[in-house]
């Protein structure tokens, strides 16, 4: 498929800075990544797909893998043979078309160690290797790999180098040892040799999560790629903050009216509670509330924002004691749609119908008009057909008297509608 296959190759050649999200298991589900994208990521990757469970029909694999939105996007493997690999990507291939197939040779996680799987690979002498090429052999669709580093500098040059040679069109590090899963810090100087070393692009991972992390990640590791994992969980607003401050050079609005820098200021918070909305949203019109941990992902939307204390726990006590099977997808759909429903409503009444605003000559005055209006002017996040540079600069927008926010219900889900 020579389309795809130069898809990929345009966006990781571009001279631009980019940034690309995270596979993430539990979190980048099809709805996820499509919030991502809309906020500027430019590439996102798949949960990992576990390539025995796909060939022994793995019923979630269509539900992970697919695209939301029509965007280019990278499907991420994980498995433990190269026969099984291979196989797994032909049949990734067929079904989703993605730009990039991703191989994990980095989760770190036991459960997957334990299985051959993820960071397991790199201590096999030769399989990584072995994996790529037979993969690259068997699919036309360019092949990435995602790598941790290991203890020894020298290896970890070696094995790239092995992962490159073997066909790989892309590769990229995470600066952690197997065994730091999580903690420590992201070595970007390792980082910086391997992209020094290799010919092909090298996608710098591990600790950004707002623009000075991300300007010294650039930085240090030399790349003009950085993926970002942790800080877009709950935060898919992320991306833009950061692409704003690459183009820019300035801190993105939003951010700089924070008092903390952990707690978001009025108009993330705001951001924040539309991602939400739209999240939910995507999710029904995808079908995937059936597969989401709606509650999660709630969690996460809100951690930082005012109060969050409160209504995480309130959040907690919504259907505490429902039961449902696991395997009745349409009766936890409902379930979920419905909860999450009660976790809009929650977060409506206590931070507000979620306006967006920008700075510019425009003053809502309209009835509703929340307080703290001033010199923004406020407009619903999600009108697809509300474009901002049709309003000459002096208007007064008439706020929700013209739009007003449909509060999801079991049976509607969120929209902005004309009364
Ligand atoms: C909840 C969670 C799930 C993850 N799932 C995957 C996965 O499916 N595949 C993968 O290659 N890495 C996975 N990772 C690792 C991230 O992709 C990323 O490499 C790591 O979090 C370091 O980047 P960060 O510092 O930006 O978070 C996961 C990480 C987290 C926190």
């Amino acid at each position: 498929m020579p389309f795809m296959s130069s898809l990929f190759t345009d966006i990781i050649s571009s001279k631009k800075k980019k940034i690309f999200a995270a596979p993430m298991a539990d979190v980048t589900n099809p709805a996820f990544r499509a919030l991502c994208a809309m906020h500027g990521a430019d590439l996102t990757f798949t949960e990992m797909i576990n390539a025995d469970g796909l060939l022994n029909g793995d019923r979630y694999a269509e539900d992970r893998g697919f695209s939301a939105d029509g965007k280019p996007y990278g499907v991420q493997i994980s498995g433990s043979t190269a026969e099984g690999i291979s196989k797994a990507a032909c049949l990734l291939e067929d079904m989703f078309h993605p730009a990039v197939i991703d191989i994990n040779m980095g989760c770190p996680s036991p459960r997957i160690v334990r299985s051959g799987c993820g960071a397991s690979l790199l201590t096999k002498e030769g399989l990584p290797a072995q994996i790529v090429r037979e993969t690259v052999g068997a699919v036309s669709t360019p092949v990435s790999v995602k790598m941790r580093i290991l203890k020894n500098e020298d290896e970890t040059i070696r094995l790239a180098e092995s992962i490159q040679d073997a066909g790989a069109a892309a590769v990229t590090v995470h600066g952690r040892t197997r065994d730091m899963m999580y903690a420590g810090k992201s070595d970007t100087a390792v980082i910086r040799r391997v992209r020094e070393t290799l010919s092909i692009p090298v996608i710098a991972n591990g600790d950004v999560r707002d623009e000075a992390s991300a300007s010294r990640v650039f930085d240090e590791t030399g790349c003009d790629t950085v993926m970002i994992g942790r800080a877009a969980i709950g935060n898919p607003f992320i991306f833009e903050r950061i692409s704003f401050f690459l183009t820019t050079g300035k801190i993105h609005p939003f951010i700089s009216e924070r008092l903390h820098a952990s707690d978001t200021g009025p108009s993330e918070t705001r951001q924040r509670v539309a991602d939400f909305i739209k999240y939910c949203d995507l999710l029904d019109k995808n079908d995937l509330f059936g597969c989401v941990n709606i509650r999660a992902h709630a969690q996460w939307f809100t951690s930082g924002l005012a109060d969050s204390g409160n209504i995480r726990l309130m959040i907690n006590d919504l259907h505490k004691n429902v039961k449902i099977d696991i395997n009745d997808r349409p009766a936890l759909t409902e379930e979920r749609k419905q909860l999450a429903a009660e976790i809009i409503a929650i977060l409506e009444e206590h931070y507000g119908a979620p306006w967006h605003h920008r700075s510019g000559g425009l003053r809502w005055s309209g009835p509703g008009a929340p307080a703290d209006a001033g010199d923004y002017f406020f407009v619903p996040m999600m009108t697809p057909m509300f474009d901002l540079r049709s309003f000459p600069t002096d208007a007064t927008i008439p706020g929700p008297s013209v739009f007003s926010l449909q509060t999801m219900t079991d049976s509607s889900r969120p929209s902005f509608s004309t009364p």
